[in-house]
């Protein structure tokens, strides 16, 4: 079966992002496989969208679902930083990020973000270079390791796994997905092994991180996210997890409480999904929505 990305919080999205009528530009700044563009094409007849995203494989997927809309889709293979640091000012009457990855990442991309598939340990978007979640387990000294996992995971057994990765890689290479989940599980207490969630699931996700350098590109994107927008237009953010929302939060906080505010925030609490979508799509349980305006 195909992984399709299932639009989390389309109708909150499209209710707290309003378009003018006319001529108008969305900036989605993570595109996946089209799942909110498609929603904002449909449903405004004069949008275009810019349609960022890092991964390639995924672009492809999106680039095909789009093509009934001919010119109005416009991606660009780019992190989303580094393209709104040099995006015009005011240029965009609306601008989105849905955070992280996709369902496409763990089901469909064979790069080891899924501790359940016997994949190789890679995690990046971008596989033009840069580190490999592989580089990060064998090459990082145990310290680093544990506070990246520490850091980024949120692991309260970021020191042990990390002991047990610097032992086990004096064995040979730590090469695939399965392998590290293995021996994370092995690592920790017992009663952790057996808990709520998956053992390896905290510290795939420092690892994920660490690669991609996914926080670190918040704050910059939020900053130029601003600049970018047309006065009166607003910037829809969804994350997934405590470390990514806690830096979208305290950014629009500080900026709405800055000397010259250039935005109101709408969202006092940020917006989580419906009973009835935490039902239907699981995945979407930990979503929160945050928007602001630009004044
Ligand atoms: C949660 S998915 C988005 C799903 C999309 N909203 C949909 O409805 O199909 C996030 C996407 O953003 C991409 N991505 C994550 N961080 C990025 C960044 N800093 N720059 C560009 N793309 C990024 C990932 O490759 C992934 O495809």
């Amino acid at each position: 079966m195909e992984a399709v990305h299932y639009p989390v919080m389309h109708r909150e999205v499209l209710e707290n992002l309003p378009i003018p009528s006319g001529d108008s530009l969305l900036i989605d700044c993570t595109t996946g496989e089209g799942g909110h563009t498609s929603l904002f094409l449909r449903t405004y007849p004069d949008l275009t969208v810019i349609g960022l995203d890092r991964d390639r494989s995924i672009q492809k997927k999106a680039i095909e679902r789009m093509s009934a809309f001919g010119e109005r889709f416009r991606p660009v293979n780019t992190w989303f930083d580094e393209y709104l640091a040099e995006a015009p000012s005011g240029s965009a009457d609306a601008i989105l990020f849905d955070l992280g990855i996709s369902m496409f990442h763990y089901v469909e991309s064979e790069r080891g973000f899924s501790f359940r598939r016997e994949e190789p340990l890679d995690m990046r978007l971008c596989t033009d270079g840069g580190l490999t979640a592989a580089d990060v387990v064998n090459g990082y000294d145990e310290g680093n390791l544990a506070d990246v996992i520490y850091k980024y995971g949120e692991e309260r057994y970021s020191r042990r796994i990390a002991h047990a990765i610097a032992e086990a890689r004096k064995e040979g290479e730590i090469k695939s997905s399965v392998q590290l989940a293995d021996l994370i599980s092995r690592a920790v207490p017992k009663e952790y092994r057996y808990g709520r969630i998956h053992p390896a699931t905290r510290t795939f996700q420092a690892l994920r991180i660490e690669v991609n350098r996914e926080l670190d590109r918040i704050c910059p994107a939020l900053d130029s996210a601003i600049r970018v927008l047309k006065k009166g237009g607003r910037i829809a953010v969804i994350t997934f997890h405590s470390l990514e929302d806690r830096k979208v939060k305290w950014f629009f906080k500080d900026e709405a409480a800055s000397e010259n505010p250039r935005i109101k925030i709408l969202t006092k609490k940020p917006i989580v999904p419906s009973e009835e979508e935490e039902r239907e799509n699981p995945p979407s349980r930990s979503a929160k929505l945050r928007v602001v305006e630009r004044i």
